[in-house]
């Protein structure tokens, strides 16, 4: 479990794994002739005075951090595209665990880099490869950051990088964290942004910019053993009644929740559910859509202990239920 060594930002050596299975392959033919035809008109970019998030065509839930850097929801075939290269993007970060959609971006002449992140935080070495990343790519025009709904990951990465930068104090940050709609219960994530300080820019410089278009997922088998140990802490946390286990003050019932359910929405879409009848890739989709409303649950700060068991309940019955039918 201990894969991240030296933790500055997180709460926690135990999380932020996960953040690297397999994922989104949506694939979009056809994109590059609908670029050559529209050259979309300007959109409305969203202001860092923006109270509320904005929606486009394709692009859910973006929030200003900054001047031309945003962050929002992973874009949605051509539309969401279409709309960022309305709003003069040239990079795309995602912090997302799923593969990006290089195509439709490389066809509208964005780039993609893809430095994953866990729901509770990361290490100090990916801050500064996100640091960087937005500093250098700033300087070619607007950076758009997304994780999946673009509520937590990518607001607590935009928050964070925005204070390294110097460009605004964690409290702001916090304060779009908040608007982004990033659920308080994400502790690590508001940390991060909360303990931001300004990096020197020697520092930032010193971190390799060869950052990848895309960081490949890990095998289904490493993803099912982050599956298990996700799947213990929670456990540990039921015992807990729902609650923070007194033993483990690092956990953040949410946050495994929610790693959980991107795990198993990265399976979903990964080569093994690919290569196997459809039965397969359906009993991941359901015990994701199971670990996305105990996420909600959670994240909206439920605290009927007996409703919450029942949900992880159904999520245990799903693993051994394919287990019995796909593995044993
Ligand atoms: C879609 C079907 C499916 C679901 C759902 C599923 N698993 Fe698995 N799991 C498998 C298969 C198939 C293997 C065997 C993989 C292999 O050995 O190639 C496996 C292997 C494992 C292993 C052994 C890994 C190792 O060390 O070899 C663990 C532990 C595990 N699963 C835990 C879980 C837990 C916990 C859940 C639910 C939270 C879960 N799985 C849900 C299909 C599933």
């Amino acid at each position: 479990m201990n894969r991240i060594s030296h933790i500055s930002c997180l709460l926690t050596a135990l999380t932020a794994s996960g953040l690297s299975t397999s994922c989104a392959n949506d694939k979009s033919p056809g994109v590059i002739e609908s670029v050559a035809s529209s050259s979309p008109a300007s959109a409305q970019p969203p202001s860092i005075a923006d109270e509320q998030p904005r929606d486009y065509p394709g692009l859910h839930n973006v929030v200003a951090y900054h001047e031309d850097c945003y962050s929002g929801s992973v874009p949605e075939g051509d539309a969401g595209f279409d709309t960022l290269a309305s709003l003069g993007v040239k990079t795309i970060i995602s912090v997302d665990g799923a593969e990006p959609e290089l195509t439709p971006a490389k066809a509208r002449g964005i780039r993609y880099i893809h430095l994953p992140i866990g729901y509770n935080g990361f290490d100090d070495e990916r801050k500064l490869q996100l640091v960087r990343a937005t500093r250098d790519a700033m300087r070619v025009g607007p950076v758009y950051l997304h994780c999946h709904h673009g509520r937590h990951r990518s607001a607590g990465a935009a928050g964070t990088i925005c204070v390294s930068l110097g460009w605004a104090t964690p409290s702001k940050m916090v304060e779009r964290m908040k608007v982004s709609g990033t659920s308080p219960n994400y502790r690590g994530l508001y940390a991060c942004t909360r303990r931001a300080t300004v990096i020197p820019a020697s520092a930032i410089d010193a971190v390799p910019p060869d950052f990848p278009e895309v960081s490949h997922p890990a095998g289904f088998v490493k993803a099912m053993i982050e599956l298990d140990e996700v799947n213990e802490r929670l456990k540990l946390i039921e015992k807990a009644n729902w609650r923070v286990p007194d033993s483990h003050p690092d956990l953040v019932p949410a946050a495994e929740a929610g790693q959980m359910a991107d795990l198993f929405r990265l399976l979903a879409e990964g080569d093994r559910a690919k290569s196997r009848p459809s039965g397969f890739a359906a009993e991941l989709r359901n015990n994701e859509s199971l670990a996305v409303a105990l996420e909600g649950m959670l994240a909206g700060g439920d605290k009927d202990g007996k409703k919450l068991s029942t949900q992880f309940a159904r999520i245990a019955e799903g693993c051994n239920h394919c287990h019995v039918k796909y593995r044993d």
